[in-house]
């Protein structure tokens, strides 16, 4: 018997990672599988909260009638999605892997191997989580960090830059963290505290970040 300590609260999760096309049978993608997002999603839902979860590909099941899984593809599709629900929500934790850049154009027909090399230009996707820290009123917005060297100080200068309350480090240097294990292992920053983690499966880390969500809230 799980006590309801989120009931009443609506809780976006964004998961998974973007694809950006390069032309109608290639992409650019990344190694998340969305697991991280959606063991949030389902604890978020077992103690009570109505959940929103945007997730890029991923093989990730849900079946939980107070989860609703909306599924995009790219960075753009994925922030236009946040951005219908933004106002309504009370808390919002970006678990999604966005990629940083998308090809400048996606090119009609399948690219043919002709020269020996190739370039593909890119520019800047938008970033979504800092775009929700920008607008912020009244929502607690948790994001993640994906390091692999300088964590922490990586990790809290995202904190403030994007303007959050919270963020959960998870670096590639510890073995069984990050992208595609069951495990991960995160240290948990705010402006003024650290609290750092063991080695986890993802349903036992969501339930650490959203323990640490709603002692903050009752600050
Ligand atoms: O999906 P899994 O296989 O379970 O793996 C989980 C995970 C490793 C993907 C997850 O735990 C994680 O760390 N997610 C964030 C990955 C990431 O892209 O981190 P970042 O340090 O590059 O980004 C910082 C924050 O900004 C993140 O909250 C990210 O969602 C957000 N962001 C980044 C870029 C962008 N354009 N838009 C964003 O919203």
């Amino acid at each position: 018997n799980i006590e309801k300590t989120l009931e009443g609260k609506t809780v976006l999760i964004t998961a998974g990672p973007t694809y950006e096309a390069i032309d109608p049978v290639r992409f650019i993608g990344n190694h998340s599988s969305g697991k991280m997002g959606f063991s949030l999603a389902e604890e978020a839902s077992k103690r009570g909260a109505k959940v929103i979860l945007i997730s890029g590909p991923s093989s990730q099941k849900i079946n939980d009638k107070n989860v609703t899984l909306h599924k995009v593809t790219s960075a753009k599709e994925m922030l236009s999605k946040v951005f219908e629900f933004y106002d309504k929500i009370d808390i919002g934790i970006a678990s999604a892997a966005v990629a940083d850049y998308a090809p400048k154009e996606v090119a009609k027909e399948k690219i043919k191997k002709n020269d020996d090399n190739l370039t593909i230009e890119l520019i800047k996707n938008p970033d979504i989580l800092k775009t929700m820290g920008e607008k912020k009123t009244h929502q607690f917005l948790v994001g993640f960090a994906l390091e692999t060297q300088n964590e922490e100080e990586n990790a809290k200068g995202k904190l403030e830059k994007k303007n959050l309350d919270m963020i959960v480090l998870n670096s590639l240097r510890d073995e069984g963290a990050g992208f595609k294990n069951d495990t991960n292992k995160i240290r948990i920053f705010t402006k003024t505290e650290k609290k750092e983690f063991d080695l986890k499966s993802k349903d036992d880390v969501a339930k650490d970040i959203l323990d640490f969500v709603e002692s903050q809230l009752l600050k």
